[in-house]
């Protein structure tokens, strides 16, 4: 599938503009950005836009796999190298030549791994595990991780030398709700995804339902946004989506305005209130006697307050 970059903020400006300055180059790329913020996708635009993009082009996530099974993926074995190497194996690194690797998560990638990455890096030249055959490649490498890799130098977790041969280009895209200007293209292009997907032709996000949208926070970025857009697509009835289509936790902004000034975003007291008793009374299960008691007021008066 073509990766397709949704966005106008300056900060997905800035990405486009130096995945395109990039791309024709063999250049290694440092992708840094919260879970969810579109690296992978990033990674995807740069291969399609360089010329390896007809050569293979291999994905490997360090952190899903334990370290040894990762080194033998990156770097493949000879048959016997170990309990279960039953036959030669070629890693991603040999099958990705002439190609481009994606090496997503690399910040959480063990010690040892990282000192042969380094190697092939600088001499682009490793052995396959339980092998002495040196194996020449030409890879392009690009890189993707959500931890700050400074820090995790300072912490003795992640080489300095390997960090400096990653990043000689770092592309970073802000979390979502640094850009919320992007939001509405999103959801516009997330509801035309799952509108022909689950064949509702005609659906549309209210305005109600977009402003809901636009007050929540994002803690899990474009895709969490995706996500919610997909659940709302399938559950709504109607022709629009509404604030009700959209899971309890998006429904409850944050309490205080944040960076916006509007103080439309500003709840009143009894509004506060009311989503308090609604709070207290989804934690009772739905008893309005025990919402009562745990509020210390009557059963008459929770009523009236959920309003
Ligand atoms: N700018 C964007 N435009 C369109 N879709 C996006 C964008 N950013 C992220 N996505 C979508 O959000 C989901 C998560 O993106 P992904 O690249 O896997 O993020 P990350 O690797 O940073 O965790 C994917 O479904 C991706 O297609
Ligand atoms: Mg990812």
């Amino acid at each position: 599938m073509k990766a397709n970059i949704i966005g106008s903020s300056a900060a997905i400006t800035d990405v486009l503009n130096l995945v395109s300055r990039v791309a024709g180059n063999d250049v290694t790329v440092l992708i840094t950005g919260e879970s969810g913020t579109g690296k992978e996708m990033v990674a995807e635009t740069i291969v399609q836009q360089s010329p390896r993009r007809v050569k293979p082009f291999l994905k490997i996530n360090c952190a899903a796999i334990p370290s040894e099974l990762l080194e033998s993926q990156m770097f493949g074995h000879e048959r016997g190298a170990f309990t279960g190497a039953v036959s030669r194996q070629e890693g991603c690194f040999e099958r990705a030549d002439g190609g481009s690797l994606f090496l997503d998560e690399i910040g959480d990638m063990a010690s040892m791994t990282q000192t042969k990455l380094l190697r092939v890096l600088q001499e682009q030249e490793f052995e396959r595990i339980g092998g002495n055959e040196t194996i020449r490649v030409d890879v392009r490498l690009i890189a993707a991780t959500n931890k700050t890799l400074l820090e995790e130098i300072k912490r003795g977790k992640f080489r300095e030398d390997l960090y400096y041969r990653l990043n000689v280009v770092e592309i970073h895209i802000p979390p979502l709700r640094e850009r919320m200007e992007d939001v509405n293209e999103l959801v516009e292009h997330f509801v035309a995804e799952f509108r022909q997907k689950y064949n509702k032709p005609d659906l549309a996000v209210s305005k109600q339902g977009m402003q809901t949208l636009l007050n929540y926070g994002w803690p899990g970025n474009v895709r969490e946004l995706r996500n919610v857009i997909e659940r709302a697509v399938v559950l709504s009835r109607t022709a629009q989506i509404e604030s009700e289509d959209f899971p309890e936790k998006i429904r409850q902004p944050s309490l205080l305005p944040g960076d916006s000034n509007e103080e439309d975003h500003i709840f009143t007291l009894q509004e506060m209130e009311r989503m308090y008793v609604r709070k207290v009374l989804e934690y009772a299960g739905g008893n309005k006697l025990k919402a009562a008691r745990l509020l210390n007021i009557d059963p008459k008066t929770l009523r009236t307050k959920l309003g």
